[in-house]
């Protein structure tokens, strides 16, 4: 079959003469690509749009007629997608004709225009938008049920059907080894005859590709495919294959096609539901069509250089192809079963049968002498509570002697991993995996894990023969695995099954042969030691395995959990096969739909939740949050978790001073005063005085009652969108609350100056901002005067954290607490988000503009994520607070509390983590400043330290902010694995305030997704 095309060669000139001699419209004409037409877009003087075709010489009128017919047919159908109609010319013709420049006639068509973005120009691909893709062309499939024609039947070059036609194609593909495969993959589809003749047919739309299919805009998460053009291809054959050439073209792009297609499919099954044996074919002819799509690329690239669209697609297609190379058909047939709720693998369900039915008559694996023992669950997974954290996770050699030492306390002689359970062992880049939106990690156990002594015999619980074996060396793999192939009966009749025994010892492999018979009962092998079993603590890893997939010892035994139901199918729960009886499986959680709702019965209904989609979190370490599927996020926003979240250090000294005394302040104990000691150390010598408390709001809360007291006043004069605390009195205090829903704005004793904000505020670009910003303390004392209140206090943050990140003007500091200290006022510094050495170049925020305070409030990082925080203050101010009336606080300062912030202190003085968050700060503020420059919406990247914001804007001439655009990139890193934030007056500032243990690897990380994010269609402004 030649593939060889002579599109017309039609000048703007002639569309324009053709347009108005043949339907009438005057307007202007716009070359568009195409494949066989001469195609252009048309705007008509009227205002209407039109697409306009000139058919390719000696196209046969039927073709047209079979286009016309079918858009007729649809259209009739009304389907909720937009799709061209073909307009009648003047003479009321609806195919027209065209006399080109050499003598010879064309086919002309006028089609309405079809509002949408092209997929190919349309960015994110969500997974979203690709179902929707799925549904779209499912209601395509719908319409042109009951449609046929003649012309429908013709042989044609995009036959999925029959792409042994044009195998010859191949010989134009220069790589040998892409030749071959194409060649392969275009000759194996017609031996899928059979499995398609039976399919249902209709005549196929057959273009779904990426630039045929439309898709509403803006395309944030909301875009969805909204039309479908171009209805030259139309073919009669299997409906299925419109889903698969939608898929070919639909999975372009992504770095993990198979989970892409899925997504697809899941859309389209929705709309119409597919028959297992479209899905049995649905890979092949995805695969078809992608090695059509480069053979015929690659001979009409020979055949007509030139032509940049007739290989538009070829290079994404070779990607698509690369990049499946590696996956078994059944897997991904498999795959697209589980997309439509399907048991994913057919078999699965007859094994399970038939292994609960030989429960009883399975051998022992471990032998008989320990079958008759106790065993014991070791719950390894991700929210375990029984190794600790992370770190002590890691260090396998300290999870081994956990293990033991659990199994032994238990007096068992096994320890029994679960079947299905999610785990936080596998974070090895052995685990890494490139999903769509974010790397994954294989997180699921698909076998079961027995833990006994290295050298425990393991036998065989079935007859069998050896399948394979191998050595599968290397830290955090099997060692060496030893697979037995069973074939066994029921009452349908005779069928196979596998069983994996990994992490054994070496000289279980010596002398096995393949295909030797084994029986049950028999010694098969024995368990292996950590040196030689990948560096696990020493246990047998039992898996049951459906379908090999052809594949060998590397046979996965932990899954993605994308994949979950896939892997669960084809290695169910292989309890029923140990010979002895296994402990109930992991834990059943909660899962976050279960919670959310239990939150909405039982908790406050003001208590909010992060992200359009909220997070299921479940441990952290250091500046990550890992997730109930194990998944790691990085945390670019709890600053709570100062020196890293759950630091062994910290963990290990609440821990031991927690077994030994917990009490409160009115007993000697040398732990407060230590504590005292070492926070005084870090403040200027005037701050002298400790209380300790349990929370921000408690430590602001002591210090507005140590003003008040000291001074005999109660005036307080605050920045405008300000917060400290949640008591009344705080949010009193607190215009970012008052100020806002719910709240009653500000009490009579409360005056708030401008907030100092150098990009927005009102002394923006002002080089005297400073001073005239502090200025405004004068103007509130007095104001405050007039109404009968005398200033007790001014109370600020240093840099303003709610308010957006803010830092100050030059000067700010030390000239408003001049003024402050002028009417009497103290001066109360709120360094709870901004202490602890987070601002990098000082210890305290108040540091960076050499102001002094008269009192500092502490809190959220002070106890890493415990309730700890303090009030320091001057001996003066301490000594008239003490006026008679006891200070006595249950929780503040007792031993343990102060343990805690004695390990906070100290890790951030051996970590160096000052250090680290001037230098990873000052990197990530150049990063992101560079980033500015490509990106339009970010106005102002300001903050100090690791305490960093940037502020989107939808016009950087007038700084409106825009706060859509910032929610909409919070959630979409959130997607990509990166926490963020907003915060400010107007929600548009994405603060960044991570634990300080973040690297430069982790900046790269967040400035990387934030610009893939801000390139998507929602973010260009
Ligand atoms: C600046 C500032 N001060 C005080 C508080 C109150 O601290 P807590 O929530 O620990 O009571 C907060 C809390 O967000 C804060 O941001």
């Amino acid at each position: 079959m030649t593939v060889g095309i002579h599109k017309p060669a039609v000048t703007a000139d002639d569309a324009a003469r053709i347009l108005l001699g043949t339907y009438g419209i005057e307007g202007q004409v716009e070359p568009l690509a195409g494949e066989r037409d001469a195609t252009m877009a048309v705007l008509g003087r009227d205002g209407g749009r039109y697409v306009l075709k000139i058919a390719p010489a000696g196209e046969a009128h039927e073709v047209l007629a079979l286009e016309v017919a079918a858009l007729d047919h649809v259209a009739q159908r009304r389907p909720p997608l937009g799709l061209p109609r073909v307009l009648p010319s003047t003479a009321g013709e609806r195919i027209g004709r065209w006399t080109g420049p050499t003598g010879q006639a064309h086919g002309v068509r006028l089609f309405t225009w079809v509002p949408g973005k092209v997929w190919a120009r349309t960015n994110p691909h969500t997974p979203a938008l690709r179902r929707s893709l799925g549904a779209a062309v499912a209601r395509l499939t719908g319409a042109l049920e009951g449609f046929d024609h003649p012309a429908a039947h013709r042989e044609f070059v995009w036959d999925l059907t029959r792409t042994d036609r044009v195998v010859h194609c191949t010989a134009a593909i220069a790589d040998p080894g892409r030749r071959a495969r194409a060649e392969s993959i275009l000759n194996a589809l017609p031996d899928a005859g059979s499995r398609l003749a039976g399919l249902p047919q209709g005549v196929l739309y057959n273009d779904a590709n990426d630039w045929n299919v439309l898709v509403s805009g803006p395309a944030g998460e909301a875009g969805e495919v909204c039309g479908i053009v171009d209805f030259g291809d139309l073919l009669a054959g299997p409906v299925v294959a419109d889903l698969a050439i939608a898929v070919a073209y639909g999975v372009m792009g992504t770095r993990d096609p198979l989970a892409a297609a899925a997504e697809i499919v899941s859309g389209y099954h929705g709309e119409r539901g597919l028959a297992e044996a479209e899905l049995n074919v649905l890979f092949p002819l995805v695969q078809a069509r992608l090695a059509l799509s480069v053979a015929v690329s690659a001979e009409r690239r020979r055949a007509t250089p030139g032509d940049e669209y007739l290989s538009i697609s070829e290079a994404r297609a070779w990607a698509v192809l690369d990049r499946l190379a590696g996956t078994a058909e059944r897997m991904a047939e498999y795959t697209f079963r589980a997309a439509c709720g399907l048991e994913p693998c057919p078999a699965s369900p007859r094994l399970r049968r038939w292994l609960e039915r030989s429960a009883d008559s399975a051998r022992p694996v471990l032998g008989a002498g320990l079958a008759a023992g106790p065993v014991v669950p070791i719950d390894l997974a991700i929210d375990s509570p029984d190794f600790g954290t992370l770190a002590d996770l890691d260090d396998l050699e300290r999870t081994r002697r956990a293990v033991e030492r659990r199994v032994a306390d238990a007096g068992a002689r096994v320890g029994i991993g679960g079947w299905n359970e999610v785990r936080a062992i596998y974070r090895a880049a052995a685990f890494r995996t490139e999903g769509n939106e974010r790397d994954e990690f294989r997180t699921v156990h698909v076998g079961l894990d027995l833990f006994v002594a290295p050298g425990t015999p393991v036998c065989a619980p079935f007859d069998g023969i050896v399948h394979s074996f191998g050595d599968n060396a290397g830290r955090y793999d099997y060692g060496p695995t030893l697979i037995l192939e069973h074939r066994v009966r029921d009452a349908a009749g005779q069928f196979a099954f596998h069983t994996l025994y990994g992490h054994l010892s070496v000289e279980s492999l010596h002398g096995l042969r393949a295909g030797a018979a084994v029986s049950a009962g028999d010694a098969i092998a024995h368990v292996g030691d950590s040196a030689v079993n990948g560096g696990w603590p020493p246990h047998l890893h039992f898996q049951v395995i459906c379908d090999l997939l052809g594949r060998g010892g590397e046979f996965p035994g932990v899954a993605g959990i994308r994949d979950r139901a896939v892997w669960l199918s084809l290695s169910p729960d292989p309890g029923p096969a140990l010979g002895f009886p296994a402990p109930p499986g992991p834990r059943v959680r909660p899962d976050a739909a279960g919670i959310a709702a239990a939150r909405e019965a039982r908790l406050g209904p003001n208590l909010s939740l992060s992200y359009r989609k909220p997070l299921h979190i479940v441990r952290g370490f250091r500046q990550f949050l890992y997730d109930a599927d194990g998944q790691p996020f990085l945390d670019c926003v709890n600053n709570v978790a100062h020196v890293g979240h759950c630091h062994p250090r910290v963990v290990a000294a609440a821990h031991a001073q927690k077994a030994v005394l917990e009490t409160n302040t009115r007993y000697l104990h040398g732990n407060i005063i230590r504590l005292a000691e070492r926070l005084t150390a870090t403040l200027p010598p005037s701050l002298e005085v400790c209380f300790f408390v349990n929370s921000g709001s408690e430590a602001n809360e002591l210090a507005l009652r140590l003003a008040r007291t000291y001074t005999r006043r109660r005036g307080l004069v605050v920045l405008d969108s300000g917060y400290h605390g949640n008591t009344t009195a705080l949010i009193d205090a607190s215009p970012w609350k008052h100020d806002g829903p719910g709240g009653e704005g500000s009490p009579p004793w409360l005056r708030k100056i401008p907030l100092p904000d150098p990009y927005r505020g009102r002394y923006r670009d002002d080089p005297d901002a400073g001073p005239k910003y502090a200025s405004h303390v004068s103007l509130a004392v007095r104001d405050l005067r007039e109404s009968g209140f005398e200033p007790a206090a001014l109370l600020v943050e240093p840099i303003v954290s709610c308010g957006g990140q803010v830092v100050p003007p030059a000067g700010f500091l030390v000239a408003a607490w001049e003024r402050a200290r002028a009417a009497g006022a103290v001066c109360i510094a709120d360094e709870v988000q901004t202490g602890l050495g987070r601002v990098g170049d000082a210890f305290w925020a108040f540091q960076l503009q050499d102001a002094l305070p008269d009192v500092v409030t502490v809190g959220k990082p002070f106890g890493n994520g415990h309730p700890l925080a303090a009030v320091v203050t001057t001996r003066a101010i301490a000594d008239a607070f003490a006026n008679g009336m006891e200070y006595f606080n249950t929780f503040g300062g007792n031993p343990a509390s102060c343990a805690i912030g004695l390990a906070v202190l100290d890790v951030i003085e051996e970590e160096a983590l000052r250090e680290n968050a001037r230098d990873v700060g000052a990197a990530l503020l150049r990063d992101l400043r560079a980033l500015a420059g490509r990106h339009p919406l970010i106005g102002d990247v300001r903050g100090r330290g690791l305490f960093l914001g940037f502020e989107l804007v939808a016009d950087r001439e007038t700084r409106t902010p825009a706060p859509a655009a910032a929610a909409g990139l919070v959630n979409r890193a959130r997607e990509k694995g990166v926490l963020l934030a907003t915060d400010g007056p107007d929600h548009n500032v994405i603060k960044i305030k991570p634990p300080l243990c973040f690297t430069r690897a982790d900046a790269g990380q967040l400035v990387a997704v934030v610009d893939e994010v801000l390139a998507e269609d929602a973010f260009r402004l």
